[in-house]
């Protein structure tokens, strides 16, 4: 079927919004890649075109970093029984099993802490927040790039927050030195067709867009109308229809951080200042 670009839009937003309705939007290739993501948990065992980690690691350095400190390292692990391992330390996520690669993001303050110390220069304000604030920007807008590659090539990807549950065993898993973490995984292998995703609807714009000064006045209305909107998608998926306050009111409790209440705690023995 010939589609044309202004339906191939109206498509994409209908179903990023879930139907809700929103303004016409500007449309080509990239923009097609970015409303089209969905995140894949089920993967066809194949491996990767040989080229595709050269691939997704530059898109991943070609994102902005801030002052061009490029605070981040990324550890590509595609053997079998450190995927597994690392998959049980993520809480028992099988994708990262199943999919041929998985991409670490760390935030890597290191490499600039061996800089500054071979040059007996002070390392001092490395042991401020910001530098991990930083990092964490830079290895995010990394990730994101390396994933928006991915999808481009027809494969699919999931990050993996569950890495952060238990930091100290991921950073002895790979080695990494002090002032080094791994904020998240991010899973990268041939989507399983006979398992097909779809694209999980947002927030109205509403709720998250504010024109020049914050205001709440539509956000009541947006969030109910979303949990509609995610009312349908699970109905439509065959998931358990909870919608979404409900959803972020059980991600909001302390026992759904599963052990990342201690991250701060991780994060000091890992040498990050935190000052
Ligand atoms: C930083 C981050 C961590 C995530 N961690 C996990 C994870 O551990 N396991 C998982 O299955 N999905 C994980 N996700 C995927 C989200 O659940 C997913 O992006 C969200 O539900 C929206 O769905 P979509 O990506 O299909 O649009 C993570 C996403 C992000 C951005």
């Amino acid at each position: 079927m010939v589609t044309t670009l202004a339906s191939a839009a109206e498509v994409a937003i209908e179903r990023r919004y879930g139907g809700h309705p929103s303004s016409a939007i500007l449309w080509n290739d990239v923009l097609s890649i970015l409303l089209t993501h969905r995140s894949v948990r089920a993967y066809r065992p194949d491996p990767l075109p040989r080229e595709a980690l050269a691939t997704l690691i530059a898109a991943a350095q070609s994102a902005s970093t801030s002052s061009n400190q490029q605070y981040w390292s990324v550890i590509a692990i595609a053997d079998p029984d450190r995927k597994a391992e690392l998959a049980r330390l993520a809480g028992n996520q099988k994708h990262v099993i199943d999919a041929p690669l998985l991409l670490l993001w760390a935030a890597y303050i290191a490499r600039t802490e061996r800089i500054l110390a071979g040059r007996q220069e002070a390392t001092e304000a490395l042991d401020y927040l910001e530098s991990l604030v930083v990092a964490t920007i830079d290895a995010s807008l990394a990730a994101q790039n390396a994933a928006t590659a991915a999808e481009s090539l027809g494969l699919g990807a999931v990050f993996i927050g569950g890495l952060r549950n238990r930091p100290e065993d991921v950073a002895a898993v790979v080695g990494l030195p002090p002032r080094a973490v791994v904020l998240f995984g991010l899973v990268v292998g041939w989507p399983d067709s006979t398992r097909p995703t779809e694209v999980k609807p947002r927030l109205p714009q509403a709720s998250v867009l504010h024109s020049e000064r914050y205001s709440t006045d539509a956000l009541d209305e947006a969030v109910a109308a979303y949990d509609q909107t995610s009312l349908a998608f699970q109905a439509e998926q065959g998931l358990p229809g909870i919608g979404w306050i409900s959803q972020v009111v059980r991600r909001s409790q302390v026992s759904a951080l599963h052990g990342r209440e201690r991250l701060r705690e991780a994060l000091v023995a890992l040498g990050f200042g935190l000052r």
